[in-house]
């Protein structure tokens, strides 16, 4: 079959690293490990720049056509100045707004050649491979009332509301027990049934759903603050955390950083099946940004990126052979002693080109 990719590369390193993922899948197609077929958009500050708007509407019908988004990262101070409802970010919320992206999956995998550069002791991350999963379309991220009142007293109150249904918790919990059925078959949900109305809904949900249809998995409910703590003290105790939008934004930033540099974190938004492509919507990016501190000097490093590409492989075209191949080849180069800047201590850093030509090149052998 084959596979419709839209790249984005939009702004700062996001052409740079995308590069690398466009290397590599020309060498998947030269040498029969799938057939992709790519189309490019535009999104962020360049759209901005060419038509005034971070996505156009022949983008997001593109988008939502698609088998799977392939995004590289938005903005940059040139756009700083933009009105509001313009930023570059407007673009990246609209793709997720409009395709309905509620499951955010963001991996924190501990290579073990970068143990000893993670805040934490290496015998706690060594070997490390867990899941979050945020509910991203729900919650007090969006719930209204959402206001700021004056009190006339010298006092302002500020409100938001958090509001989950049913269906929003349901559908996240199934994407939750359907990635640990693939992985190690645990599920850990947390929230705050001890003092939230929606923390007694989502438990309530979540233990059914999981008697109902997924009682082969094993399942535990940990209240969100005693699990973030859990969460630095021995992170190996879980494999798919499953939270609201508010707990899983914090959570999964402290995930993240057990496992080092921002350049490494991919990220998957997933929706519900696209009646065109019989797939699920989904879009894939690193959880960094455009990092324009670095841009345009060759510095960037490319494993967020091209891992990003390799859960596309896995989540959206079930390539799992070749998905489990390249984070092979990335934890091999990294074994190898390779490094960019970001990730490097001392001594010369490879370049992204040259970090991307050494995974392709050990991905071609492995
Ligand atoms: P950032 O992630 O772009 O950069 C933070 C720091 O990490 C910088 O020092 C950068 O050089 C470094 N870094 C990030 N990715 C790297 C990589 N692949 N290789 C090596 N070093 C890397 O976050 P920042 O500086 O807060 O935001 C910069 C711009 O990016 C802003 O305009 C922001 O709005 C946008 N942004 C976009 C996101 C997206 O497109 N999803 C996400 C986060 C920020
Ligand atoms: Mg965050």
């Amino acid at each position: 079959a084959t596979h419709n990719l839209l790249l984005v590369p939009g702004d700062g390193i996001g052409p740079e690293v995308m590069g690398e993922v466009k290397k590599l899948i020309a060498y998947m197609n030269a040498n029969g490990m799938g057939r992709f077929e790519t189309e490019e958009a535009m999104c962020g500050g360049c759209a901005i720049d060419a038509h005034g708007v971070p996505i156009t509407d022949a983008d997001m019908e593109r988008a939502k056509a698609t088998d799977a988004i392939l995004f590289g990262a938005a903005g940059g101070p040139k756009w700083d100045k933009v009105a509001y409802e313009i930023r570059p970010e407007a673009g990246i919320l609209r793709l997720r707004k409009d395709l309905q992206l509620y499951a955010n999956l963001r991996p924190a995998v501990c290579f073990p050649a970068l143990a000893a550069s993670s805040s934490l002791k290496p015998e706690v991350v060594e070997g490390l491979d867990i899941m979050i999963l945020r509910e991203l379309t729900g919650g007090v991220y969006f719930g209204e009332p959402k206001t700021i009142t004056d009190l006339g007293n010298g006092q302002k109150r500020a409100i938001d509301t958090q509001i989950y249904d049913t269906y929003e918790i349901e559908r996240i919990g199934r994407v939750a027990f359907e990635l640990a059925r693939k992985r190690r078959n645990k599920v850990t949900s947390m929230e705050k049934r001890n003092v939230m109305k929606t923390g007694v809904l989502w438990n309530e949900v979540m233990t059914a759903l999981h008697k109902r249809e997924y009682s082969d998995v094993e399942f535990e409910h940990q209240l969100a603050d005693s699990g973030g703590m859990q969460l630095v003290r021995w992170p190996k105790q879980f494999d798919v955390i499953v939270c609201d939008n508010l707990f899983g934004d914090m959570l999964s930033d402290i995930a993240a950083m057990l496992t080092g540099s921002l350049g490494m974190l991919p990220s998957a938004s997933l929706g519900e099946i696209n009646p065109k492509t019989k797939k699920r919507h989904a879009m894939y990016e690193p959880v960094h940004g455009s990092a324009p501190d670095i841009a345009g000097k060759g510095l960037a490093n490319p494993i967020a990126m091209i891992a990003s590409f390799g859960m596309a492989l896995r989540y959206s075209f079930d390539a799992l052979k070749e998905a489990d191949l390249i984070d092979a080849a990335i934890a091999n180069v990294l074994a190898s002693g390779l490094r960019t800047a970001d990730i490097k201590g001392d001594g010369k850093a490879a370049s992204t080109s040259e970090m991307g030509d050494a995974i392709i090149a050990e991905f071609g052998k492995l």
